[in-house]
């Protein structure tokens, strides 16, 4: 039996993440983007059908860690799924999507996976499609998948999140950290490695399937607290700033990634609170690393690449 684990979207931060914890793991892995190279990588565009067919050939599972550009989510995120449950199922292989909180829209109270998906914005009315194309096809019996989610990550190689460029690479730089929204809140922020871990906990044990999990975290932290450790780890003198929904307003007038902020201005104006009891339970008590050390290695990456 094929022991064959395909990452998609091998090269963005996630998936990179999950390649590193896949060799820990001793799995065979192919990495597989656009422009992956190196050995076990393929190129491939897996919005094309042949693609996404080359991809998933072979594989046991398949990790669906790519995405369409943030501004596309509304268009392209739909097609992009299909196509790839179209090759899984070719493939019999089962699939983990790397998945996010969108589809629930402004909560109250810790999310739980039971929430409705309530989401009345664009990107979040695709992601809600999203999953639910994906549990109605291990429904329907053509494929086996499940979902593993996650609030904002940070870590080694995350430049693509709201954490990233705002806080990491500010503070590396000794150039004002900013977080985006009310600083006193708490918030749940995922790290790389240990989100990578538990998608390939969830690769691993079929019993994840048929259902969407919130992967392991630890303690939710205000912005405040945040900013403090990374400062705590840069060194240097601390420069911290918050962000505001005033700030959001005026500074998207004339910066598109600022402006889409807008819409999701709930998940940053109150608490923000990932629930991940049912993942727990059913796969017993998981490793997260301590937030210290997390905003550590990730400073110390930061400061690497420059
Ligand atoms: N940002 C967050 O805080 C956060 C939190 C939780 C969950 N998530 C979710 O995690 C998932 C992965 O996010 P990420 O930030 O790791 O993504 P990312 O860094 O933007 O990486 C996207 C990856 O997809 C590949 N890709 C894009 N289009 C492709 C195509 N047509 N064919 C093949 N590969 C393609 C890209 O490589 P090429 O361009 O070389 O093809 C890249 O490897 C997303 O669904 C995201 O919403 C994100």
């Amino acid at each position: 039996m094929s022991d064959l684990h395909v990452v998609l979207g091998a090269t963005g931060a996630v998936g990179s993440a999950v390649v590193t914890e896949l060799h820990a793991r001793g799995h065979e892995v192919r990495a597989v983007s656009r422009g992956a190279e190196g050995l076990g990588s393929l190129r491939a565009d897996i919005t094309t059908a042949d693609g996404a067919a080359a991809a998933c050939e072979g594989a046991a599972v398949v990790y669906q860690c790519a995405q369409p550009p943030y501004a596309q989510w509304a268009t392209d995120f739909v097609g992009l799924t299909d196509t790839v449950l179209t090759a899984v199922e070719q493939a019999g292989a089962r699939l983990v999507m790397a998945d996010n909180l969108y589809m629930y829209g402004p909560v109250e109270g810790p999310m739980t996976e039971e929430l409705p998906y309530a989401a009345a914005f664009p990107k979040g009315r695709a992601r809600a499609q999203v999953a639910e194309m994906i549990l109605s096809a291990h429904r329907e019996g053509r494929v086996r998948a499940t979902l593993g989610r996650a609030s904002d990550y940070f870590g080694p190689g995350g430049m693509n999140t709201i954490l990233g460029p705002n806080i990491f690479a500010a503070a590396a730089a000794g150039k004002t950290a900013r977080w985006v929204g009310e600083r006193d809140e708490p918030h749940t922020v995922a790290y790389l490695p240990d989100l990578a871990a538990g998608l390939v906990t969830l690769g691993e044990d079929p019993k994840a399937d048929g259902y969407a999990w919130h992967l392991p975290v630890g303690p939710p932290v205000t912005g405040d607290e945040f900013l403090a450790l990374v400062w705590g780890a840069a060194g240097g003198r601390p420069r911290s700033a918050g962000i505001g929904r005033a700030a959001q307003r005026f500074i998207g007038m004339f910066n598109p990634v600022v402006r889409e902020l807008g819409e999701t201005w709930y998940q940053r104006d109150r608490a923000w609170v990932v629930d991940d009891t049912a993942f727990r339970a059913a796969f017993g008590d998981q490793r997260v690393t301590p937030l210290e050390q997390a905003i550590a290695e990730t400073v110390a990456w930061f400061k690497r690449k420059g």
